[in-house]
């Protein structure tokens, strides 16, 4: 284990000076406080990782100190000494929020111990805490892209309704953002602290979905050797993301609903009611109202799951946001790959803004990813991005005049250009421009120049 700083609080000078060098000799720096206030005075000025504290001291005593140190840095450990007859002490001590507690006379071995343990559960806490910072970044709203109208309106939903406990119900084509919607919506939530769970309903046969929601007690089925907590129970007092909800077969959907209504269930095989509080968020592919139609989906259900919904808009429906996405995921592409990317040239945004995009953001992402990937170019230019890509022309390409551009001209260009995009079939180009065939002849001949098309 790494060097640590112990802080330790003891009027008795040869307990102190015992446990000093004890301590020290594993490796450790050691702060000595003579009684509780010195030692809060050491406590606020260092970074101490944990504190061993005598019960009674003068000024201040150890049940005192813990409380104070509990209340400046809650994530710091802290083991009490107590002597004989303040053993009471030592169990509203525990109360408080010790680590443990040890008797006096010290033995040096139970006490080593002790330290160890309780400096490995706080290295744990805080890389807890570190991957919760990490993950709350990801899924903060900057991370999220979306400049249009049909997004912003989205977030503001998103703000409003994350504090509340209200089950929530994300439809949207895949690739659309569910799942990062779901995350953002429990990391602006006040369970952000507490786990949030997935449950892939699809990927779940009709066999084994109960035991997976639900837990199972040993021997509930040949292979159970073990009984096994459910995602309901991994989800207690955080948010349990149920996505491809559509999937979920008509037997558990009871289940599901007993649980919506009651907070109640059983493990597979028990029979031992067992109580949850968490928050749902669903997610589907499809418009679930359909598959209550069809019946396939309960109608109670579905009313319980959507008191929220959220509809993503397909990206070919909020074209606007591409420039942002297209810039975010070269920048976080760039920082993943050390590479300086500049962006996109513009006829590359023009056809990529021009793109169906029918895998939504998960195939802009992946398009990004892949040529910078394959090719790390300065600039990002069509000749980088895919074939079937760059054969597909979305809108038809458009002619600008400038005002006051004789119309003679501009009917001589018209004519040129639809000819082109026609592939010189006069046929289709006069049904185009709404005249006939004959026409258009004449209009070549008189052009000239365009029979070379
Ligand atoms: N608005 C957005 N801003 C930034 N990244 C996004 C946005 N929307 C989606 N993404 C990214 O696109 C990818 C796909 O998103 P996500 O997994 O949330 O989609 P989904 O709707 O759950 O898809 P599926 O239905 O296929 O599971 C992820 O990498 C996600 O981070
Ligand atoms: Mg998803």
């Amino acid at each position: 284990m790494e060097k640590k700083i112990i802080l330790i609080a003891e009027d008795d000078p040869t307990v102190g000076e015992s446990l000093r060098l004890l301590l020290k000799k594993k490796g450790h720096e050691i702060l000595l406080g003579s009684n509780g206030k010195e030692a809060l005075q050491l406590f606020r000025h260092g970074t101490v990782d944990l504190v061993i504290t005598d019960v009674v001291m003068p000024k201040m005593d150890g049940i005192e100190l813990l409380e104070a140190v509990k209340g400046l840095r809650p994530e710091t450990e802290v083991i009490v000494i107590s002597a004989q007859g303040t053993i009471e002490k030592a169990v509203q001590a525990m109360k408080s929020g010790a680590f443990d507690f040890i008797e006096k006379p010290i033995n040096p071995r139970v006490i080593s111990l002790l330290v160890e343990r309780a400096l490995e559960k706080q290295t744990l806490i805080l890389q807890n805490q570190d991957l919760r910072s990490r993950l709350e970044d990801k899924f903060h709203f900057k991370n999220i892209i979306g400049r249009s109208g049909k997004m912003v309106k989205i977030f503001e939903l998103i703000r409003h309704i994350a504090p509340y406990d209200s089950s929530v119900l994300i439809i949207g084509e895949s690739g659309t953002g569910k799942e990062l919607i779901a995350n953002a919506i429990h990391y602006n939530s006040p369970r952000a602290s507490m786990p949030f769970i997935k449950v892939s309903c699809a990927s779940l046969s009709e066999g084994i979905i109960e035991s997976e929601l639900f837990g199972h007690e040993r021997g509930a089925f040949t292979g159970a050797v073990t009984s096994r907590k459910g995602r309901f129970e991994l989800a207690h007092q955080g948010t349990l993301f149920l996505d491809e909800v559509e999937d979920i077969p008509p037997a558990t959907q009871i289940k599901l609903l007993r649980v919506l209504q009651e907070g109640e269930f059983e493990r597979v095989g028990g029979n031992k009611t067992n109580k949850v509080n968490i928050r749902i968020i669903a997610a589907s592919n499809r418009d679930l109202q359909e598959a209550v139609k069809q019946g396939t989906f309960r109608e109670d259900l579905y009313y319980r799951l959507n008191v929220v919904n959220i509809k993503l808009p397909r990206l070919r429906d909020r074209r606007d946001d591409i420039p942002f996405l297209l810039n975010f995921f070269v920048e976080k592409y760039n920082q993943k790959y050390h590479m300086k990317v500049e962006g996109v040239s513009q006829r590359t945004m023009n056809l990529l803004m021009d793109y169906e995009w029918t895998g939504n953001v998960r195939e802009l992402e992946n398009t990004i990813e892949s040529v910078m990937v394959i090719s790390s170019p300065k600039v990002i230019d069509i000749q980088h991005l895919p074939q079937e890509m760059r054969d597909l022309k979305g809108k038809p390409d458009l002619i600008q005049f400038e005002i006051g551009t004789p119309l003679e001209e501009i009917e001589k260009e018209m004519l040129i250009q639809t000819l082109r995009a026609t592939k010189g079939n006069k046929r289709k180009a006069a049904k185009l421009l709404g005249i006939n065939v004959r026409t258009i002849h004449r209009r070549i001949e008189e052009i000239g120049e365009a029979t070379s098309l």
